[in-house]
């Protein structure tokens, strides 16, 4: 059982965004928009849906926009309303009442891990949830509430992951895992192996919920691939200490930080939009049929 509950989560944000340039130059890959709002917003809804409301954004140079986007804008809420538009005025408003938000900025692009680390005064000595905006993961139950489930019950850090092809396992970190009961516990974990080294093929997925003893690990964990501070390796370290849970998400999940995920994040969910579904599908229709 956890000593403490469960209410901060962390969007680490201060990355560069190099796998989706020129797209990313100007614009942080969290304000890039699936249908009709941006990554984070997802990201911040999916915490929300978990029951954690304390939002700690680590952002970068030129991110301002995603603090921008979570404050209020009362002169566009104004003009919203004097000309009737009541329905998108609430949607308006209701973004930068959603939730607290607390921003860190992180001064060097020294890797995840040193994002994460940059949270540590925030969060202190409770557990905490950190998502990665660019992994957009929709179902019925939130992500992060399938991570918390398992936390609620052990106390123990959790991690969020999923199957890929073998071809993939170079994109990120993954985990060995082995069954303990209904649980899958993880022995250690690698980050962005070759397919030869790769001791499975579940991969992590930008959603974790770790004991503050993360902090003590990521403290000492020192520059690995790509010269960057890895979460993964702090933990792999947390692991040898400490029980670590694997879940196996049930949603569905776009790697949306690529141009590939992306642009199937936005047809697929397009085609499942409401409002914008009847019209796609005639258009998409139209264009099948001449080809
Ligand atoms: C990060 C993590 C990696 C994880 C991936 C999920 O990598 O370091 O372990 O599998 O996110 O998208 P990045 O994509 O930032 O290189």
């Amino acid at each position: 059982m956890p000593k403490k509950p469960l209410r901060k989560v962390v969007f680490p944000a201060a990355g560069m965004g190099t796998r989706f340039l020129p797209a990313t130059k100007a614009i942080p890959k969290e304000m890039l928009t699936i249908v009709d709002k941006p990554l984070i917003q997802y990201g911040v809804e999916e915490s929300l849906a978990s029951s954690m409301d304390e939002i700690l954004i680590i952002t970068g140079r030129g991110k301002n926009t995603i603090e921008d986007h979570f404050d209020i804008s009362a002169e566009l809420e104004r003009n919203l309303l004097a000309v009737g538009k009541e329905k998108m005025f609430k949607k308006i408003s209701r973004i930068s009442r959603m939730a607290n938000i607390a921003y860190v900025r992180q001064k060097q692009a020294l890797g995840l891990g040193h994002a994460v680390l940059c949270a540590a005064p925030w969060i202190g000595d409770e557990p905490f949830g950190v998502q990665l905006a660019d992994e957009l993961i929709l179902g019925k139950e939130p992500a992060m509430q399938q991570l918390r489930t398992v936390h609620e019950a052990t106390g123990a850090s959790v991690i969020g992951l999923v199957e890929v092809a073998s071809s993939d396992v170079h994109k990120y970190g993954i985990v060995k895992a082995k069954q303990e009961g209904d649980l899958l516990r993880l022995d250690s974990m690698i980050e962005k192996p070759s397919a030869d080294y790769a001791p499975s093929n579940l991969a992590i997925v930008g959603r974790y919920i770790f004991t503050p003893t993360l902090f003590e690990k990521l403290k000492d964990t020192k520059p690995s691939i790509n010269g960057e501070i890895q979460l993964t390796d702090a933990m792999n370290q947390l692991a040898h200490e400490e029980a670590v849970y694997g879940v196996v998400l049930t949603g569905q999940r776009f790697d949306a930080g690529n141009p590939e995920g992306f642009l199937a994040a936005n047809a697929i969910l397009g085609l499942q939009h409401p409002d914008y579904a009847p019209a796609l599908t005639l258009l998409l229709a139209n264009i099948l049929a001449k080809n």
